[in-house]
């Protein structure tokens, strides 16, 4: 069984229904330990509720990615969280990963975004979607490659934009949404059903 790792940086809510889900539909993965780049993150409260391992390696101070990505991975690999044994999932991660850490974690980590990629990557993509004036938007969780929001994709879900959406009730309708698809590619991934063949990815 592959152990799971869970970074994020604040509310949570994505981590909070994977380590849910987990025990509902019966994942077969174990949950090794949250990660939070911020102290205050509330999703080491939820963490800590679920009784799940938290640790905090907080980032302020550091410019170099690598230098602060090598203390992430020896963290990880604190709980079984490795390149053989591990699943990485980014979930609202607000930190760009070093290609040393991508290189290093080959397909093994995995991120949410707020958009049908490749449309609106980085940040404030609800808000990109409602100025772009696109009818659908979603969500998206994809293999993390060197480049921004750009790795094969595994899973997306369509949201239809109303036309008196704002970017908080827009980005409502999408986290529901986030908090289904996050944990059946988790489940995907758990039960080696996904292949990575170049851009794509085979669901067996
Ligand atoms: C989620 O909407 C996630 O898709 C987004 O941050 C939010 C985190 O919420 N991530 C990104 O925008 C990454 N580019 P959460 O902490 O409640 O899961």
């Amino acid at each position: 069984m592959l152990n799971l790792g869970i970074l994020i940086s604040g509310r949570g809510s994505n981590m909070e229904s994977i380590l849910k889900s987990i025990r509902k539909k019966k994942i077969p993965i174990n949950p090794a330990v949250v990660i939070s780049n911020k102290s205050d993150a509330k999703g080491l409260i939820i963490a800590k509720k679920l009784g799940i391992n938290i640790e905090v390696v907080e980032s302020k101070g550091f410019k170099n990615r690598w230098e602060y990505d090598k203390k992430i991975i020896s963290t990880l690999s604190k709980y079984g969280v490795s390149q053989k044994n591990g699943l990485v999932c980014l979930a609202g991660f607000m930190r760009i990963i070093s290609p040393q850490f991508v290189k290093k974690y080959k397909n093994r980590i995995i991120n949410i975004h707020p958009a049908i990629l490749p449309a609106f990557p980085g940040l404030n993509s609800q808000k990109q979607a409602l100025e772009y004036g696109v009818k659908y938007s979603g969500c998206t969780v994809h293999f993390v490659d060197t480049g921004m929001d750009t790795g094969p994709i595994i899973i997306q879900a369509i949201v239809k934009i109303k036309e008196d959406d704002t970017e908080s009730t827009l980005s409502k309708r999408i986290l529901k949404e986030e908090h289904r698809i996050y944990p059946e590619a988790i489940d995907l991934v758990a039960r080696k059903k996904i292949k990575v063949l170049g851009r794509k990815t085979i669901i067996s």
